[in-house]
């Protein structure tokens, strides 16, 4: 399976960016343990950042017609851009899933946080995990056992 990695704006800065949030590692760190948490669930990732909103809503219409997985951590685009959300919204439409990560728990956050324009067309959603909460997205990606399907 193909999966889609995709971050938005600032996490280019992980490392330098407010490191009591969102911790010391690197966004080049984040992306080796994405490609090897990645392979050992048998999946082949593809991790991208972007600070424009144009670049990421190109991404997700790519993942539609390319029929591949999305896990996607909007960023501050989570809180207000309905353009990222109405991309997001044609995976479900294409039957494709799209985990919705974060590395802190906004709702534990300010208050402009704890608004997520994304989360009513992701299949689910991570967060407050630091860097694991992409591993968790991963593996949500793997399919469960029927018997604990919904
Ligand atoms: C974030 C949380 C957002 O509120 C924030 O704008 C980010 C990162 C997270 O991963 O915790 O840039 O998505």
């Amino acid at each position: 399976t193909r999966v889609l990695v995709l971050n938005g704006p600032n996490l280019g800065r992980l490392g330098v960016r407010e490191p009591e949030v969102y911790g010391s590692a690197t966004f080049a760190d984040l992306s080796a343990h994405v490609r090897e948490w990645g392979e050992a669930l048998g999946l082949e990732v593809d991790v991208r950042q972007t600070d424009d909103e144009s670049e990421i809503v190109g991404w997700l219409h790519e993942a539609v017609d390319t029929r591949c997985a999305v896990v996607i951590n909007p960023a501050a685009f989570t809180h207000y851009s309905y353009a990222l959300r109405d991309a997001a919204a044609q995976l479900g439409t294409a039957g494709l899933p799209l985990v919705e990560v974060h590395i802190s728990n906004p709702a534990a956050r300010e208050q402009f946080r704890h608004t997520s324009v994304v989360s009513a067309v992701a299949t689910g959603t991570i967060a407050g995990f630091g860097l694991d909460s992409y591993r968790l997205a991963l593996a949500a990606l793997v399919p469960a056992p029927t018997s604990l399907q919904p």
